[in-house]
């Protein structure tokens, strides 16, 4: 019983994702800036410029848009929103934050402060916040993304030090990117010989 009762945390910030009633509740920017929209959770980069018209040459699929917007996977993004968060809450032995589907190397901030690390697109994660949520209506949770080109060449110029895993790259048609072994994301976001490369940042699931 007494168990049960530690483990009956705070039926889950997961909800608070959902997040408040505003239009846009979450906000989109690369790491200098020069970009901010509207972000949707669960969403991704690709969807959200496209709805603020930064992609503005049209469809993803249109022609050689893949290639026209792969700059958007060289870049870091974050989410940004706030979470209300009430005394109740805080109550409960344990205050969790759970992400069903961090796509994929993302680090959590809450007030400022990192929270947990994420490394894997398929995992659930389940942080520990109850040290660092208030009973505020303005929490800030802000989750950066890694751009996803530049974190699988940094583990696969780690590994490869003792083997090359093969592939190294894809065949030149696919018009792709290099590595997609290296980091546990859907595999094709890096293109595939059915399909274009967009690796992709953002939540994918809640
Ligand atoms: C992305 O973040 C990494 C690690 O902090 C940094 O080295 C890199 O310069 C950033 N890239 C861009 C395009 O801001």
């Amino acid at each position: 019983m007494s168990f049960l009762k530690t483990w009956v945390w705070a039926v889950v910030i997961a909800c608070l994702l959902h997040a408040p009633a505003a239009a846009d509740p979450w906000t989109l920017s690369n790491d200098d800036g020069s970009f901010t929209v509207g972000g949707q959770v669960p969403g991704g980069v690709y969807s959200d410029l496209l709805a603020a018209n930064v992609l503005s040459a049209g469809d993803l699929y249109y022609r050689y848009n893949d290639l026209n917007y792969r700059w958007v996977s060289k870049e870091n993004w974050t989410y940004s929103s706030v979470l209300n968060v009430d005394a109740d809450v805080l109550s409960h032995a344990r205050v969790a934050l759970v992400f069903e589907g961090l796509d994929t190397a993302a680090e959590v901030f809450i007030n400022g402060r990192g929270i947990g690390k994420s490394t894997n697109m398929f995992a659930r994660y389940v942080f520990d916040v109850k040290n660092n949520l208030k009973a505020s209506s303005d929490n800030s949770i802000d989750i950066w993304f890694e751009s996803p080109l530049e974190y699988s060449k940094r583990q696969y110029d780690i590994q490869s030090a003792d083997y090359v895993v093969p592939p190294k790259c894809l065949p030149a048609a696919y018009q792709g990117e290099c590595h997609a072994n290296h980091i546990r994301k859907m595999q094709s976001a890096f293109s595939w010989d059915w399909g274009p490369a967009f690796p992709n940042s953002g939540v994918w699931s809640r």
